[in-house]
């Protein structure tokens, strides 16, 4: 099965995923293939790793198109060029309109950087620590037209430590991240 991954970054979470595909492990399990990454900025970092893997890179650069709905358009045209049972989102920083999530309905995950369904949106692991949270972790869940809220796929939870700051906390938060992602896309793909 074909799996494309969505970044606009330093796509340590695809490179997590794209190593365990490569290890083995789920693969030949699932027989789940990386089948591109597409970035909407040409300078993130993570399409170098990509590139390095041999993977097919593309980018839609968001600031070429005039409206959401073009530029999903034109998303939606790349992504199912690699025909992908399901899209990944690892750090992809655009709000999708409605359309496109209907398009992928059922076969679109995010990881999104806090124990949803506290704090979504940005800036998460400050607004954790603002709060007095205890606990810190990340999220992965199907995604759906409400900003990173749809149904719950897996979680890790991290402790908040004394002194801790918020790049600290992100950190500790992030190695999680690249455990559970890899997991619950090998859970999910089956179904799929
Ligand atoms: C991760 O914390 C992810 O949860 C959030 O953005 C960050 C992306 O990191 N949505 P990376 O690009 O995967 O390194």
């Amino acid at each position: 099965k074909n799996i494309v991954i969505l970044i606009s970054g330093g796509g340590s979470n695809m490179a997590a995923i794209v190593r365990a595909a490569q290890q083995g492990g789920w693969r030949e399990r699932l027989d789940a293939r990386i089948a591109a990454v597409v970035s909407n900025r040409a300078d993130a970092k993570g399409l170098v790793f990509a590139r390095e893997q041999g993977i097919p890179t593309a980018v839609v650069d968001h600031k070429q198109f005039a409206t959401r709905e073009a530029f999903d358009e034109q998303l939606a045209c790349t992504i199912d060029s690699f025909q992908p049972s399901l899209v990944v989102l690892a750090g992809f920083m655009r709000i999708l309109t409605p359309g496109f999530v209907e398009r992928y309905q059922g076969r679109m995950v995010n990881i999104h950087p806090s124990l949803l369904p506290a704090f979504p949106g940005l800036h998460t692991h400050q607004r954790a620590l603002d709060a007095g949270c205890r606990f810190a972790g990340a999220t992965v869940h199907q995604v759906t037209a409400e900003l990173d809220f749809g149904p719950i796929l897996a979680q890790a939870a991290v402790p908040v430590l004394p002194g801790d700051t918020a790049d600290a906390l992100a950190a500790r938060v992030l190695t999680q991240e690249h455990l559970i992602y890899p997991r619950a896309i090998a859970d999910l793909l089956p179904a799929l």
